[in-house]
């Protein structure tokens, strides 16, 4: 199976400099340095290089999107986003810590094509070791000439620089992200216009995540073709995958796009012996959980999503037939009530009313009419905020309700046989707390 980001992470001390040329490291940048920026965007073109941060974006039609230099010829930036936040997402603190230049050298190219002389990346704030990785590597290049003035002897210069995030999840959404970076909350913008117009201190910024960067090198040196080649129809090269959950081996695994589920499920070890599959989170929490039937389903980003899913960030997570999807439901929302940002009322409110119905289901206090509740307030959520976490919000609920009616409804009925005779089970009687405290659901 052909890899690209990860080929060499068996090497000692690919982190380093030395090592990472020794393998044909920064050829990518020779090459691409000698090549006119439209080049480069047309190789991409050619490569079907979608972003791998979640929406599957193809990366040349977001360069397209640009604004054109001579038109406006202010400054312009690139910023690779490492703040991964996602459960079940762990790919890129993985190829960062090892291949620091990997990502260095895309980040480089990516500059060079669009026209930017400033790159970043912003890093989660916890990912302390990768920071400490990360910065060594911009050194290293620096000293070595490859970042900074006339970069290997070429009129081209190009810095980059490292910002850390403050530990929130809605700081890996690109326009939070460009908030933050300004040294503001990390609320979203509410686009149009999108970074690409109006991103880092207003100025044209492409924001891509590290893996995305990480790939370039490789289509430059191999060619647009050759990256199609190993992919499916629309989405080219390779896919990067965090396997967690219930498999005996999770870790870190690259498959070209259009792999089956059933293989990378294997390649992970199987599902925990003595256990059957019950579900696969295929992209991270916010996507909705796939079944047994799609283990031979082909995965690349417009075949997974004809399936009511996402490929998101290639989060695998494995659910085994000891898994309550009820639990499981209310684990996602939970976290997402933590990190709705409070902008959007439909968001902050819808998030908190439904983790708490699906708390009360599973204290066995669950009422009949809690699954309709559920979905109607999703309905209420969706669509209706600035940013995708709202919309996160009402597809998970609709999609674990609609997937697992069975373990809803049993929850729900069983909390209705169990309360006593003519109290309401879950809800707090009115005027019982302080002002203002009462239950809204
Ligand atoms: C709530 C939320 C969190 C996100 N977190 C990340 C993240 O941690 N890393 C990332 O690359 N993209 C994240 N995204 C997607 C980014 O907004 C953006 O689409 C992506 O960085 C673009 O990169 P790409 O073109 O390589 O896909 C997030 C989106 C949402 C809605």
């Amino acid at each position: 199976m052909t890899k690209i980001i990860t080929k060499h992470f068996d090497e000692p001390k690919l982190h380093e400099l030395a090592v990472y040329r020794r393998l044909g490291g920064y050829e990518g940048l020779k090459k691409a340095l000698a090549m006119t920026p439209a080049d480069i965007a047309a190789e991409v073109k050619k490569s079907n290089l979608r972003g791998l941060g979640g929406a599957g974006f193809p990366a040349a039609m977001k360069w397209g999107t640009l604004p054109p230099l001579d038109k406006v010829p202010g400054p312009r930036y690139v910023v690779g986003n490492c703040d991964e936040s996602e459960p079940g997402c762990f790919r890129d603190r993985v190829h960062v810590e090892r291949a620091p230049h990997q990502l260095i050298e895309g980040l480089l190219i990516a500059c060079y094509a669009v026209g930017a002389k400033e790159g970043f990346v912003f890093i989660r704030g916890e990912y302390g070791r990768q920071h400490r990785v990360l910065a060594a590597a911009v050194k290293e290049a620096e000293a070595a000439g490859l970042i900074g003035d006339k970069i290997l002897g070429t009129p081209f210069s190009c810095r980059i620089m490292l910002m850390r995030g403050g530990g929130t999840y809605i700081s890996g959404l690109d326009t939070a992200l460009l908030e933050s970076m300004e040294g503001k909350k990390s609320w979203p913008r509410q686009p149009p216009p999108f970074p690409t117009n109006f991103g880092l201190m207003g100025f044209p910024t492409v924001v891509h995540n590290v893996a995305t960067l990480a790939m370039l090198p490789h289509i430059v040196v191999n060619g647009g073709e050759w990256f199609a080649k190993l992919g499916t129809a629309k989405s080219g090269g390779t896919m990067l995958y965090s396997v967690s959950g219930h498999v005996e081996k999770p870790g870190v695994y690259e498959f070209p796009m259009g792999t089956t589920l059933r293989a990378l499920i294997e390649a992970a070890g199987g599902v925990r012996k003595g256990h059957a599959l019950k579900a696969v989170i295929p992209g991270g929490t916010s996507t909705p959980p796939l079944g047994p039937e799609h283990l031979d389903l082909a995965l690349d980003f417009d075949t997974v999503r004809a399936q009511g899913s996402f490929l998101g960030a290639g989060g695998v997570i494995v659910l085994d037939d000891t898994a309550d999807m009820v639990e499981a439901c209310r684990d996602i929302i939970s976290f997402l009530t933590h990190e709705s940002c409070g902008q959007c009322t439909p968001c902050r409110e819808g998030s908190v009313w439904t983790k708490r119905i699906l708390e009360r289901l599973l204290s066995g206090l669950g009422r009949p009419e809690d699954p309709a509740n559920l979905e109607r307030i999703a309905d209420n959520v969706t669509g209706k905020t600035i940013c995708a976490l709202g919309d996160t919000v009402g597809i998970v609920l609709k999609a674990y309700i609609k997937k697992f009616p069975e373990e809803f409804k049993r929850r729900a009925v069983a909390g209705a046989r169990s309360s006593p005779e003519g109290e309401r089970p879950g809800r707090l009687q009115e005027g019982r707390g302080p002002a203002g405290t009462e239950a809204r659901v």
